[in-house]
């Protein structure tokens, strides 16, 4: 039996040495709010003011030192960020997490990925970072082959990653070090580490907690930082490996705003989560099972089908389980996937009545 050692699995998704940021000299201009004046106001959604640039274009510099060919998808012209060709990966050697895989991701595009426990999710998430590599196929990402050690600083620096859990992606004590230690890694100088940090806090509406302890935030405010963190790295392509699965409901909706916002603003998002209602917010969504892309469409034509969702260990959508409940009662509506929808569609049938 082999046991892979990857080195790259261990290295940090947000790339570099682990220097801890160095934003404090830049207190001297009197931009950031002093310490503990900003407001712990509820998160209502969106990039605040200021922040109405587009997001989720490739950083051309490393695209250049990189050498990479980022392919057209479609006659469009769109191009693809990710593409897997034929690809297969094993952690032990023996047994594949996923084989034959094909799967690209155009640019620009929400997609949701879904599957049971242990159904490959993470490990796909993994690859698109460089963190993992596949011992079959390739996988190209903004059209670099992941296995190129010249194209990982390239990869990683535009493809931000952010797991479950908050606190193993904190690196510093200060939310303005923690969110700049990304940017600074890459080289980034002030101001403009500065105002990537100011943006992407923004942006995840924390502007103003520049100065505030990391320690002393919320499992939902430190799940924002680490994407701010991530943000402020100016990735192509968001990928959330269950971010949202330590939160609240209201935590949940202030990052589904969050993601929702970024994708509006042009951001690639790859998001894995199990939470029916989530996915339906997406525009394309892939059902995993073994490894093996099961489902792929509209959230429509995948999350209404409800006896093969749930043979794959997954829930129906609440909105499309009411649908159909309705419809076997005699209730002529269509199968929603949101509770928006079906609202809709009750509403416009007793206007009828
Ligand atoms: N570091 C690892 N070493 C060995 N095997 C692993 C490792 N990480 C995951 N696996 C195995 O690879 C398979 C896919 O795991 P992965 O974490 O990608 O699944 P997942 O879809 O993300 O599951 P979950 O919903 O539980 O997060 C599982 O069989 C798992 O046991
Ligand atoms: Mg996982």
């Amino acid at each position: 039996m082999r046991t892979k050692t990857s080195t790259a699995e261990h290295d940090s998704p947000r790339g570099g040495d682990p220097r801890r940021g160095g934003l404090q000299a830049a207190h001297s201009t009197g931009d950031t709010p002093a310490n503990g004046t900003a407001e712990a106001v509820p998160y209502e959604g969106g990039p605040s003011s200021g922040t109405d640039s587009r997001r989720g274009g490739l950083q051309p510099a490393l695209a250049d030192a990189a050498s990479c060919e980022v392919a057209p998808a479609d006659a469009q012209g769109d191009e693809v960020f990710v593409a897997f060709r034929d690809a297969g990966f094993t952690y032990d050697g023996e047994q594949f997490v996923f084989r034959n895989l094909n799967l690209t991701v155009p640019q620009g595009q929400f997609l949701c990925l879904l599957g049971g426990n242990g159904s490959g999710k993470s490990t796909l998430a993994k690859h698109i970072n460089a963190l993992l590599v596949p011992d079959e196929g390739e996988t190209l990402v903004f059209g670099c082959d992941t296995r190129d050690p010249e194209a990982t600083y390239f990869i990683r620096s535009n493809a931000g990653l952010v797991f479950q859990n908050p606190d193993d992606q904190i690196v510093a004590s200060l939310i303005e070090n923690d969110v700049a230690f990304g940017p600074e890694n890459l080289g980034i100088p002030n101001p403009e580490l500065r105002e990537r940090v100011t943006r992407a806090l923004a942006e995840v509406g924390l502007q103003g907690f520049e100065e505030h302890e990391t320690n002393a935030l919320s499992g939902g405010q430190k799940q924002r930082v680490a994407i701010a963190g991530v943000l402020a790295m100016d990735p192509a392509i968001l990928i959330l490996d269950e971010a949202t699965a330590m939160l609240d409901p209201r935590g949940r909706a202030g990052l589904m705003r969050v993601v929702r916002d970024l994708h509006a603003a042009g951001m690639t998002v790859v998001m894995i989560t199990h939470y029916m209602e989530e996915a339906a917010a997406a525009e394309r969504v892939v059902v995993l099972d073994g490894g093996e892309v099961r489902l792929d469409g509209t959230p429509q034509e995948v999350l209404t089908r409800a006896s093969e969702l749930r043979e794959l260990s997954l829930e129906v959508p609440f909105a499309c389980r009411l649908s159909l409940e309705l419809q076997a009662r005699g209730v002529p509506v269509g199968t929603c996937v949101t509770d928006e929808a079906l609202k809709e569609e009750l509403c416009a049938l007793r206007s009828k009545q």
